[in-house]
């Protein structure tokens, strides 16, 4: 597969999201177009595939992969947030979507492109908006306006970080005599306040720091939950939605969302998730789905994957 971004549990994916010849997809997470390319031949001949992703990069990418996938599918690709997938569906007036796909997180490409500011790996400007250039808030931004107490809420609740007052304290401290600017500066910032030795085995010290400004950026959690919820609603009777999620946080509201609109009241403890006077969804795998060994082996990207699958209710 291309360096930009190996596609995870694609058998899983097509298995659940089942695309049929003259069906329509919607790849919500576009990426390096990994998944689309694997689908869009199964939809022809007459199928439809829809591409979005809020990165204009994932987007070219993703563009030149799908040149060739597949005669007789019509290919339409989006730059938009998939919170936005009811508005450009509307837009490409089509109809309601067969199955809809969302790979959550970010590509390996965002991940190893320094410029993008989202790896502590490696030096670059602390930017991690996946639709760099939108103007919205940067990672900097955030560590550089936010009270000390609200980038500690962030690092705990986004990164499951123990020591996220420290962190935040020390963040503040040095912005106080120079602004954070690039993810060194904030990978220096977790340091001093951590102890100065990790634990072999234990994971960089700044991970969860970078996972949960990425979350803040994006508003991922958030935008998930809306675009769940659109998503069950747009999709025809019988059509599917595939998640796939990386991290629990994420995980939870998959499953939460999934149970709730499918008319279970145990599991729905998120502030706005209600179950519909009439359930939406049937949910098909019970427990979430993970790669195989062989799968995490060749791409241990695809370690910490969870696969849920629901099904549109036929009335
Ligand atoms: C894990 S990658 C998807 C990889 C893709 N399935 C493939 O095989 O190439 C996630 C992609 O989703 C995009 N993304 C994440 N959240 C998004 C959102 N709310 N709206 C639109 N795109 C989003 C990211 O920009 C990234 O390109």
């Amino acid at each position: 597969m291309s360096a930009y971004h190996t596609p995870v549990m694609v058998t899983e994916v097509l298995t659940w999201l089942s695309p049929r010849p003259g069906g329509c997809i919607v790849d919500a997470t576009l990426g390096g177009g990994g998944h689309s390319r694997m689908i869009a031949p199964l939809l022809s001949p007459g199928g439809t595939l829809v591409g979005l992703d809020q990165d204009g990069e994932a987007l070219a990418q993703a563009g030149q992969v799908l040149a060739d996938a597949a005669s007789n599918v019509s290919v339409r690709l989006r730059q938009a947030n998939f919170s936005e997938m009811a508005s450009v569906l509307a837009e490409e007036n089509l109809p309601a979507p067969d199955g809809i796909l969302l790979d959550l997180g970010v590509s390996s490409h965002q991940l190893d492109t320094a410029r993008r500011g989202f790896a502590f790996r490696y030096n670059g400007p602390l930017d991690m908006r996946m639709n760099a250039g939108s103007g919205g808030e940067t990672a900097a931004d955030l560590v550089n306006r936010l009270p000390e107490e609200e980038i500690a809420r962030i690092l705990f609740t986004y990164g499951e970080e123990p020591r996220a007052r420290r962190i935040a304290a020390e963040i503040v401290r040095r912005r106080a005599e120079k602004k954070l600017a690039t993810t060194e500066d904030l990978v220096d910032a977790v340091r001093g306040a951590m102890p100065l030795r990790t634990r072999p085995g234990e994971i960089h010290p700044a991970t969860r720091t970078f996972q949960a400004l990425r979350i803040a950026v994006n508003r991922e959690l958030e935008v998930l939950q809306t675009a769940l919820e659109a998503a069950a609603g747009l999709l025809a009777p019988g059509g599917r939605l595939v998640v796939i999620s990386y991290h629990s946080l994420e995980d939870r509201i998959v499953k939460t969302v999934m149970a709730a609109l499918s008319g279970k009241r145990e599991g729905t403890d998120l502030p706005d998730v209600a179950p519909p006077p009439e359930p939406v969804l049937s949910v098909l795998t019970k427990k979430p789905l993970g790669p195989t060994p062989d799968e995490v082996r060749a791409n241990p990207r695809a370690r910490s994957a969870k696969l849920r699958a629901a099904e549109r209710r036929r009335r």
